[in-house]
């Protein structure tokens, strides 16, 4: 029997639920005190004191699994200070719950759950229980499923109702269902048949299906319906108007031929009209933010094609090894989440910034959010108590250099400390349109990419600034404070694979801070609110008998004005 790793290995049985243990008070022990002591111990310490004090810093600092490198040394810390968080990892019992998790442990408890994403990407030939069955065949079944329509689709096998080939692919899903394959698609833009648009509709607002589909052929269009649940609102409002548009086109008849569906609910996609046939399946152990690397990435498989989507789960499961198999010390995720909780929780920063020096990268901070706030914006434990330590921070980003270009001001001199991660790619996926006519362009990238880290880390002394002369006046205002933390990352290129490494690397690292936390990351039962009210009020803002609004009085007010009454 083989587990990921390929080593023999026994399997846990995943019939019981977990037990809503209680996790250990992390606030409580005695390396949390041993943290609380070492921040004291640094306060007047600075980045440039650290590095001035040891000129090896910039590799002592770092680590590095399969080409992906983190340089994790513009870090407020000191060798002592990872000792310190790895002790607060194991204190935490990081090591015994990757295990879990791997293992197919009903580690999400609150749904009583397997967490498995970590199967949608395991070589064949592995084996992982669910409920005493080997789940890694069915998941290598529906790869081979897929590759097998994408590749009609690619070579134009696939004909639409009429006998024309597909031209454009519209995904209809939200969240997860959305983000990830928006996402990968942009980012692998470079490795898609340029002869197949791939478009992404969300939003419930019928601008965003209207705008997608206005200028295609419905002829020539496909829509894949990715819903995990198949009763997300915002996804079959639009699923239906996009059929009503095709079907007012080419009829009914041409459902077959137009729409495939992407979820666990087989009944429901039976339900909405879509052939059970043209679906493709995944399972309740994939959480929804964790999902591109399932059928949901199936637009993404059409873009870049199978054999490329396989590098990118290859990618995914070389990053998941590592993570389960490196020490914590060396362990890129591990580090991420933990110099995280240093700041979250010993300095008491809110936010993190995600800072790509790639434009295919434009997505991907958007993507993290769901995958970090969704995973970790929790306020009670495991157990249902109140959290002792603060948890999830804002995520937020958009790709460098433009971003240097509007809200870099507030990373350098506001007042707020904002950590950031900086990833950039050794090689450009294209040097630039037309010969070479002034500075490389990639190096350009490069050199700002470079400079921001060091002006944060570093700044501008008082000193520094009035021996350029500057007006006594200006000094203030031209000063660089500096001790701005940041983590750099850097691939050789941004491939299928590299983007494959940069998921699993932000999933593991959400999955470390989250048991620090002693929180599930994988609920969500803070959306359910929202969704419940929406569905009360619906009714009292359409039809001509719309029942009187019963809410509070700015909601009330509200619906009447938007009623007209
Ligand atoms: O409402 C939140 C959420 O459940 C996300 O977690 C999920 O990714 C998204 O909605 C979409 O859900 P589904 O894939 O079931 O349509």
């Amino acid at each position: 029997m083989l587990n990921l790793r390929g080593r023999a290995s026994h399997v846990m049985s995943t019939t019981e639920p977990a037990a809503l243990a209680a996790p250990p008070d992390i606030t409580a022990t005695e390396e949390w005190t041993a943290l609380r002591a070492h921040l004291r111990e640094l306060s007047e310490v600075s980045l440039r004191d650290l590095f001035d004090a040891d000129p090896t810093r910039g590799e002592a600092f770092t680590a590095e699994t399969d080409g992906l490198y983190l340089d994790y040394s513009k870090n407020r810390l000191t060798a002592r200070t990872v000792e310190l968080l790895v002790a607060l990892a194991r204190r935490a019992g990081l090591a015994e719950r990757i295990e879990a998790m791997f293992r197919g442990e009903r580690i999400n408890v609150t749904e009583n759950r397997p967490v498995l994403h970590v199967a949608l990407r395991a070589p064949a030939g592995t084996r992982i229980e669910v409920d005493g069955v080997d789940v890694v065949p069915e998941v290598h079944r529906v790869l081979d499923r897929m590759s097998a329509f994408a590749d009609t689709v690619r070579s134009g096998t696939w004909r639409g109702a009429t006998g024309e080939r597909i031209t454009t692919v519209v995904n209809i899903g939200i969240g997860g269902s959305d983000l990830g394959p928006a996402m990968a698609y942009e980012a692998l833009r470079d490795y898609s048949d340029r002869g197949i648009a791939v478009r992404f509709v969300s939003n419930v607002d019928p601008t965003d299906v209207w705008e997608a589909t206005v200028d295609l052929d419905p002829a020539r269009t496909l829509f894949i319906v990715a819903s995990k649940t198949f009763t997300t609102l915002e996804t079959l409002a639009n699923a239906r108007a996009a059929r009503s548009w095709l079907t007012a086109a080419l009829g009914e008849d041409a459902v077959s031929r137009h729409f495939v569906a992407v979820s666990t609910n087989a009944e429901k996609v039976a339900e909405f009209g879509i052939d059970t046939e043209n679906m493709f399946e995944f399972w309740d152990w994939v959480g929804g933010r964790y999902s591109v690397g399932s059928a949901i990435g199936l637009s993404v498989m059409i873009a870049i094609g199978p054999a490329a989507f396989r590098e990118f789960l290859a990618g995914f499961a070389a990053l998941d090894t590592h993570f389960r198999t490196a020490p914590f010390e060396r362990n890129l995720p591990v580090l991420l989440g933990l110099i995280g909780v240093w700041y979250r929780d010993f300095h008491g920063f809110a936010a993190h910034a995600v800072l790509p020096y790639s434009q295919y990268l434009d997505r991907f901070p958007a993507y993290l959010q769901q995958l970090d706030m969704e995973s970790n914006g929790k306020s009670v434990d495991l157990a249902g108590r109140p959290v002792g330590t603060q948890t999830g921070p804002v995520v937020w980003g958009t790709p460098g250099t433009n971003g240097q270009h509007a809200y870099y001001q507030l990373l350098h001199q506001g007042t707020t400390i904002v950590p950031a991660d900086f990833l950039g790619f050794v090689q450009p996926n294209h040097p630039g349109v037309g010969p070479a006519d002034g500075p490389d362009q990639h190096a350009l990238l490069l050199a700002n990419f470079l400079a921001q880290t060091e002006a944060l880390a570093f700044g501008k002394t008082a000193e520094e600034v009035a021996a350029e002369g500057v007006a006594p006046e200006l000094v203030a205002h031209r000063t660089f404070p500096g001790d701005r933390p940041t983590n750099t990352l850097l691939a050789p290129k941004l491939t299928p694979f590299v983007l494959g490494q940069l998921i699993a690397l932000y999933e593991h690292k959400v999955f470390t801070q989250g048991t620090v936390w002693g929180i599930n990351s994988f609920d969500q039962w803070g959306v359910e609110l929202g969704k419940v009210l929406a569905g009360r009020i619906v009714p009292e803002l359409t039809g001509p008998n719309s029942p009187a609004p019963r809410h509070d009085s700015s909601t009330n007010a509200l619906i009447r004005r938007l009623r007209g009454a």
